[in-house]
This record gives C-alpha cells, sequence and structure tokens, in this order.
C-alpha cells in the first residue's frame, strides 16, 4: 500500500498541462476498434489500468491490440470475428469494461465469464443484466445477476425500446453495442442526457445511428469502418488542476487539447457558477468530438446549489466539486445524486469522511452532500478508499490544508491518471 505525502503551499501554481487521454473515449476506441473491420490506429490513448484491463479483455478475445507509448493499433476483426476466451476475463476496477462488453459478449456465439477486483464486485450489474435480458441475452451472476463474476451465454438478440431508469452512459453503450447485433431496430431513452461518446465514434467509424433528443436508435450493421482516432485529453482529470488553480491565490494554468463534450463539462459549469475564472479557448472538433484549451485562473469562489440534468454532465467530478466548496463563500448543496453511492467507492460517504478529518464540515444525504464553505483545513491522515478519484479529490485539498496530508492507498490514482502526483510536484515547482 503506497502513501503519498501532500505539503500545503502558498505556491501559485503557474504552466502548462497536458492531462492523459479520455478514458471513456479510450475504452470505446479499444472496443469498436476491435469489431471493425480492418486496422484503427488510436493516438493519445489513455495507458491506464482501466484502460488496460479493456486492452487485455479484447486481447483474451482473439484481437491484436499493439501499444507504443500513447499510439494504439488495433486489428479488427469484424462484428463476427471474436473468438471464446480460454480463462474467466478480469476487468479490474473498470465498471466501463465490465458494462460495455457485457452488452458485446451478449450477442457472441460462445460463453464468456466476467469479474473484476473486490470494488468492481460490490457495485450493480443488474442495471445493463435487466435490458439486455429484455434482449434476449443470458446472463448468469452473483446476486440473482446483480453481482460479478457474471456469466454470458451469446445468443440471437432483438431490439428493445428501452427508458434508462438512471442516467448512464454505460448501461446506455452496452445496449447500444448490443444493438449492433440485434434483429430489428434498438431504442434507448435517457430522462437526462449521459455522455455519448459511444454514439459520437459509431457515428465517426459509419454507423448509422438516429438521435432525437434524449432519443437514441440504432440497427445491426454488417460492418464498421476502422479508423483513426485522437483522443482529447480527459475533462475529468483536467478537472483537479482546474480546482487547484481556483483554490490557489495567484495561478494561472493551461490545460491542453481538452475534451470538452457539452455532456462532460458540467464541472465547467458548476465551478462558473461558483465565480471560477475559466476560459475554454482555440475550440475545434476532432474526429466528432469537441475539444479545446482550458484557461483557469485563482478565483473567489462562492457557494452553489447542483442538482437535476447537472449531474450526469459531472458525474465523476462531484467529488472534486465537493473540495472546491470547502473554499467557498456559503453552503454548498449538491443533491440528486444518489448514483454517487454505486461508484468505485460510496463516494458521498467517503468525502464525507475525508474531508471532515480535514477539518471540512460535510453532511451528508442520501443523494448527496452539503458543504460549509470558508472553514480553514488542516493536514491529517486520510485514506483513498481505493478509489482513484477520492484520491486526487483529497489530494488537492490538501495543497490547501495547513501542514502536512498523508493519503493512504494513493497508487490507486493509476486507474486514470497514473502521473498525477508528479503533475502536482511540477506544477508547484
Ligand atoms: C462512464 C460512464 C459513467 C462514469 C464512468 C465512465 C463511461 O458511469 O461515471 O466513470 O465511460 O461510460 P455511469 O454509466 O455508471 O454513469
Amino acid at each position: 500500500m503506497s502513501k503519498e505525502i501532500i505539503k500545503y503551499s502558498s505556491a501559485p501554481l503557474k504552466g502548462e498541462i497536458n492531462p492523459p487521454g479520455d478514458k471513456s473515449i479510450s475504452h470505446r476506441s479499444l472496443i469498436l476498434g476491435s469489431i471493425a473491420n480492418g486496422t484503427s490506429l488510436v493516438k493519445d490513448f489513455l495507458i491506464s489500468d482501466d484502460t488496460i484491463s479493456t486492452a487485455n479483455a479484447m486481447r483474451a478475445l482473439g484481437i491484436t491490440i499493439e501499444i507504443n507509448g500513447t499510439q494504439v493499433e488495433i486489428i479488427g476483426k469484424g462484428l463476427y470475428g471474436l473468438s471464446k476466451p480460454e480463462k474467466v476475463i478480469d476487468c479490474g476496477n473498470s465498471g466501463t469494461t465490465t458494462r460495455l462488453l457485457s452488452g458485446l459478449l451478449s450477442a457472441q456465439t460462445f460463453t464468456s465469464t466476467l469479474t473484476g477486483d473486490k470494488y468492481l464486485q460490490a457495485r450493480p450489474m443488474r442495471r445493463v443484466v435487466g435490458p439486455l435480458t429484455l434482449m434476449g441475452a443470458q446472463i448468469a451472476g452473483k446476486d440473482d445477476g446483480n453481482k460479478l463474476p457474471l456469466t454470458i451465454t451469446g445468443t440471437k438478440l432483438k431490439g428493445i425500446r428501452y427508458e434508462l431508469p438512471v442516467p448512464s452512459a454505460q448501461v446506455k453503450s452496452a445496449i447500444l453495442l448490443a444493438g449492433l447485433y440485434a434483429e430489428g431496430e434498438t431504442e434507448v431513452i435517457e430522462s437526462e442526457a449521459s455522455r455519448d461518446h459511444t454514439e459520437r465514434m459509431l457515428s465517426y467509424l459509419g454507423v448509422p445511428i438516429k438521435k432525437n433528443g434524449n432519443n437514441i436508435k440504432i440497427n445491426s450493421v454488417d460492418v464498421i469502418n476502422p479508423g483513426e482516432i485522437i483522443v482529447p485529453a480527459d475533462i475529468s482529470s483536467a478537472a483537479f488542476f482546474i480546482v487547484a488553480a481556483l483554490i490557489t491565490p495567484g495561478s494561472e494554468v493551461l490545460i491542453k487539447n481538452v475534451g470538452v463534450n457539452p455532456l462532460r463539462t458540467g464541472i465547467i459549469d458548476i465551478l462558473k457558477n461558483m465565480g471560477g475564472n475559466i476560459e475554454i479557448i482555440n475550440e475545434r472538433e476532432v474526429n466528432g468530438e469537441p475539444i479545446g484549451d482550458i484557461v483557469a485562473r485563482s478565483s473567489n469562489l462562492h457557494a452553489t446549489e447542483i442538482s437535476g440534468e447537472l449531474i450526469p454532465k459531472a458525474i465523476d467530478e462531484l467529488p472534486l466539486v465537493a473540495v472546491a466548496a470547502c473554499f467557498a463563500e456559503g453552503e454548498t448543496l449538491i443533491r440528486d445524486a444518489k448514483e454517487l453511492r454505486v461508484k468505485e467507492t460510496d463516494r458521498i460517504k467517503a468525502m464525507a469522511t475525508e474531508l471532515g478529518k480535514l477539518g471540512a464540515r460535510v453532511l451528508e444525504f442520501e443523494d448527496g452532500m452539503s458543504i460549509m464553505g470558508s472553514q480553514s483545513l488542516t493536514g491529517s491522515v486520510c485514506s483513498s478508499w481505493g478509489d482513484h478519484r477520492i484520491a486526487m479529490s483529497i489530494a488537492i485539498a490538501a495543497t490547501r490544508a495547513r501542514g502536512e496530508t498523508k493519503i493512504l492507498d494513493a497508487e490507486c490514482v493509476s486507474v486514470s491518471y497514473p502521473g498525477f502526483f508528479k503533475v502536482i510536484d511540477e506544477l508547484r515547482r
């Protein structure tokens, strides 16, 4: 178990940051590249534990994937080219790997089993097993199909019309991937829009996909084209340094080539509502995804209230919003965010506990939390709860907590941002 020590510093953060590639897009590039007809080239791919779980899963399904630095070559074998894995597929900590592959594997001609680490084994899978079963999938799992390991016996699927009970890009994507093989049309309806990287990449690779508001329709296809995919930097990783700059007097950072898909920029909307001085410049589009450079400067923040359709657009950044709220004037309220309880860990409990150790006043609700701002924080011994985003969120709070903070079990940052602690050091030099 590794620990990281973060010391308080009044030094402004200055400089340029190039965060690693977007995790969601990196996963999808591997999966769609594997079932495309021919070789795809992915540039600026995220090398991290989660994406390597997907790469190894696709290799276990018979796909050749060559990784060279952050460049990845995938030799796709077409929609019907995957082969039966010899062993159980280990998805590690990655919910995205598990849920997207559940959809894909439901339509194959062989049986396969997915499992994961102790955190993933505790996460709910009925949300994908349910709709896939309605499509005809044969999936057996622990806890009546709700928990890993899941054993999936591939079969002929039929299209369904499915209203998602909770907005989830993973569930939506699993259904769409199954829909690529299903007889008849598959329609997914979201009450609130979740990230649409699957839809954008499918479309970029030539698969017709109809979108009308929050309704998405797909039909089976014979071919997915291979392509060149440039992965934007992950806004979820950039967000840590945006908040660090806002809460550290005298700071100005430039974060380059960040994915600014409007279904991912909830964190920017929230921080701007709090008075954050943030600009997106040099906006452009790369393989169907908007990207831009982000400038963030130190700001006097004030409290805000977050709920409803903003929640899925900032779902992975809500722990970090709690950190920003500690340095804002007034009481910040996060509601409608019950989903945080079933992420890599219970992120409501984790943030309330760990920020509490630093002296913050955080009140837990079943579906969110309230954070009292303008409290001075003091370093302590904190735990990551084995969750990368908790480790990084606490690290950012710790940069402004008097004294020093030890973060235990900090190696889990490698799930999404292996170089994270090094970047903090460099910016403070
Ligand atoms: C993801 C979707 C979100 C997000 C996760 C990545 C994806 O999960 O929290 O980190 O890549 O589709 P849900 O689908 O559970 O909301």
